[in-house]
């Protein structure tokens, strides 16, 4: 799916975040969302698009430097939880038990959505969704799922 701007990005957010939702009676533990891409791709921007489509008030920041942030959902049925993690900085899975990772990811009221998925390869849930973000020359985005 080709997006040209932040407006069809959004819709395009929409339309992932309905098919994921859709996904809940299938699962076992947190829904666990994959993004990769350029720096600059655009995975923080998707993010903070599905974390406005969830009805979370405020901004939304990378969370580059903190690696996670946590909000609270009231309107999305079966989850209590948002989870936005940046795993850039990270160099290994290990680094993720000081954040509580297992607790994270078991828990199937959370729903978890991580930039950078390749440095934290071996900790991300076999059955996760993974959402490829490429930016083109002319700055439209590709987006692929899977
Ligand atoms: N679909 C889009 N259309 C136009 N501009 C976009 C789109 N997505 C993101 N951008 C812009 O591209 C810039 C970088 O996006 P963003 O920070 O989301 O990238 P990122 O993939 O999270 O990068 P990083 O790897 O550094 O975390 C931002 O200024 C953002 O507004
Ligand atoms: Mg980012």
């Amino acid at each position: 799916m080709i997006s040209k701007n932040i407006k069809e990005t959004e819709e395009i957010a929409k339309v992932f975040l309905d098919k994921i939702l859709k996904t809940k009676n299938k699962k076992r533990g947190a829904l666990v969302v994959g993004l990769s891409g350029n720096l600059g791709a655009g995975k923080t921007a998707f993010t903070k698009l599905i974390t406005k489509h969830l009805g979370i008030k405020g901004r939304v920041f990378s969370p580059t430097y903190v690696i996670m942030k946590k909000y609270p959902l009231k309107k999305t049925e079966g989850y209590k939880f948002f989870f936005h993690i940046d795993a850039y900085r990270l160099e290994s899975e290990k680094e993720l038990l000081h954040l509580g990772w297992e607790e994270i990811i078991n828990n199937d009221e959370h729903l978890v959505f991580i930039e950078w998925p390749e440095n934290i390869s071996k900790a991300i849930p076999k059955h996760s969704e993974f959402v490829y973000i490429s930016s083109k020359d002319n700055g439209h985005r590709n987006f692929k799922f899977k």
